[in-house]
């Protein structure tokens, strides 16, 4: 069990490429953190310098307050557990659990005791004297965290784990694992490009952009309190929609009409003439279904909706609406490189699934201007945002966190991680 605190960290590969650029990232002992971020944001290389295979160009790398930069592999006490397992084919499930006891000439009842306790955590036991190839991926999987479990690792890192798993799977590992975090409470480093993931396994998420950290927080956070325009299009499936909007006062023009802002944040906007206005597609809603007492506190405007995607217990439909060029194109590029395919002159809206909505028809629609938020086009900076509010929504995160680990401990697995005899 420990902290890694990452101070300044830089990595330049061969080529000069900043791969990893001037990150400073904490994560507490017993700690969930996600790495998250498009292809090619750093998020492996940052992974591989914490457990050490790749050089630091500069910065450091503090482990359980030891700084461990010029420490090999094997001295920093880290189990990565690999995307393809790794696990040998001809080894039983027990020996491929016991193998880094084995290595380390452990006796051989602390083999028995050590592997049997993680198989209990990790329900294999039924299975360990099976061989890897009959086992499911789900159960690979844990045979790969038993490993970990067993070297008494200070921090659990994960790379991908679940990226080569079909869906349903991949849905039922990522509530294995975080179970088994939570129980554990190790300290755990978690690498994903699949933002579900982040949003449903960590304490905090950490979003890179090309080396660089974006915003650090809890996934609610992040999700209501985007630090900038890359945040909060990364954020949320299916993503928030950015609209080119003309400030007026305390008046938006937008495409879908007028949106009001309350003067305060109006104020925080500032004198500025284009700027983009980022609503989520649950704060739309099919007009007519909307309750007339709540109609004021938004915007209700009609549009001809393009196509509806009914999914049974939701809606979305899908609206075009024109923009300037020089908004076209910078939503363009933000599709890019988020690795996102949506055209971003149409906006998603999620809408009740009772709604009659029709292709290819107008409708009525609302918008909530309560829950919008206004961007910076040229720096991309959330004006909006609200920080002691964002502030608040982590904290209270890591007080559920600290009552799961108090339950935890209450079932009979202690915070540093080791079941009680
Ligand atoms: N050995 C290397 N030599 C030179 N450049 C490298 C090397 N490994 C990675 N890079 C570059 O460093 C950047 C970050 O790579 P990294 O593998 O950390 O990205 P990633 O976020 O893990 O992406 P992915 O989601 O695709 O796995 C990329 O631009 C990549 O091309
Ligand atoms: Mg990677």
């Amino acid at each position: 069990m420990a902290s890694v605190e990452m101070r300044n960290i830089v990595k330049r590969y061969g080529d000069g490429y900043p791969a990893v650029n001037d990150v400073s990232l904490d994560i507490a002992d017993g700690e969930f953190m996600i790495l998250v971020g498009p292809s090619g944001c750093g998020k492996s290389t940052l992974l591989r310098m914490i457990v050490g295979l790749e050089d630091i160009t500069s910065g450091d790398m503090v482990i359980g307050g030891r700084r461990v930069n010029d420490k090999a592999p094997r001295e920093r006490n880290l189990a990565m557990v690999f995307q393809n397992y790794a696990l040998y084919p001809h080894l039983s499930v027990f020996e491929n659990i016991a193998f880094p006891l084995r290595l380390q000439r452990a006796p051989e009842e602390v083999v028995q005791r050590k592997v049997r306790e993680a198989a209990d955590v990790l329900e294999l036991h039924e299975h360990l004297d099976r061989k890897p190839a009959n086992l499911s991926g789900g159960q690979r999987q844990r045979v790969a965290m038993g490993r970990a479990i067993v070297r008494d690792a200070d921090a659990f890192l994960f790379d991908e784990p679940l990226s080569n798993l079909d869906a349903k799977l991949r849905g039922q590992m990522r509530t294995e694992i975080a179970r088994l975090q939570r129980r554990l409470g190790i300290t755990t480093v978690y690498v994903t490009h699949d933002q579900t993931e982040a949003m449903t396994l960590g304490d905090r998420v950490c979003v890179l952009r090309k080396g660089v950290i974006q915003q650090v927080a809890s996934p609610r956070e992040l999700y209501e309190q985007p630090q900038n325009l890359f945040v909060a299009g990364f954020i949320g499936s299916p993503p928030m929609n950015f609209l080119p909007a003309r400030l007026r006062g305390t008046r938006l023009d937008t495409p879908f009409g007028e949106i009001r802002l309350e003067e305060r944040r109006a104020a925080d906007v500032g004198d500025r003439d284009l700027v983009l206005v980022g609503v989520r597609p649950e704060h739309f809603e099919d007009a007519t279904l909307v309750d007339e007492a709540k109609k004021h506190l938004g915007t209700t405007f009609r549009a001809t909706v393009d196509v509806t995607e009914w999914l049974g217990d939701s809606q979305y439909a899908y609206i075009p609406y024109e923009a300037p060029e020089e908004v076209t194109l910078q939503l363009k590029e933000l599709s890019r490189e988020l690795d996102s395919d949506q055209l971003r002159t149409q906006a998603v809206v999620s809408i009740d699934a009772a709604s009659r909505i029709r292709e290819g028809h107008e409708a009525e629609f609302w918008l909530d201007s309560r829950a919008v938020h206004v961007f910076d086009p040229a720096t991309g900076v959330n004006l909006t945002r609200d920080p002691e509010a964002g502030a608040a929504l982590t904290r209270q995160a890591a007080g559920d966190r600290a009552e799961q680990v108090e339950q935890a401990r209450a079932v009979g697995l202690t915070v540093d991680g080791r079941i009680r005899p």
